[in-house]
């Protein structure tokens, strides 16, 4: 993999992070039902933490000399409560597995402070595919 290559995922895993930034303020305002009464405040934790990640990737793009991007990708607006956090945990799972690869990849370039950087995301991100388990009982 070269650098350009990696630049293009970076900022692909950006625009999966405003993606996030926008369901999650939509859908922890608009969540309902009894069932999830400690959801919506989950959502919220979340949204300050996706908003750490997009900062993250932005400075590592810039870092390695690319432009992070400022387009955000197609987003549906779903307001039933659990169609909406089936798509939030398709999302998470879907950076998950993206950053797995991109820890990987950057180690295997020799750019282990580019890893490092990413770790956080790693984790947090795993950290609400849990929750998003949890608040659908899967
Ligand atoms: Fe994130
Ligand atoms: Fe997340």
């Amino acid at each position: 993999m070269d650098r350009t290559k990696l630049l293009e995922l970076l900022n692909e895993d950006l625009q999966t992070e405003y993606q996030s930034i926008v369901q999650y303020i939509q859908h922890s305002a608009t969540i309902k039902g009894p069932e999830y009464m400690s959801t919506a405040e989950e959502l919220r934790a979340h949204l300050g933490q996706e908003l750490e990640h997009a900062l993250m990737l932005a400075e590592q793009v810039d870092f390695l000399e690319g432009t992070p991007t400022v387009e955000v990708p197609p987003i549906s607006s779903v307001t039933d409560s659990r169609r909406a956090l089936e798509l939030d945990l398709e999302l998470e799972t879907r950076q998950l597995e993206r950053y797995r690869e991109r820890v990987e990849q950057t180690i295997e370039m020799g750019l282990p402070d580019v890893a490092e950087a990413l770790r956080p995301l790693l984790q947090q991100t795993q950290d609400h595919v849990r929750d998003l388990q949890a608040a659908l009982g899967l």
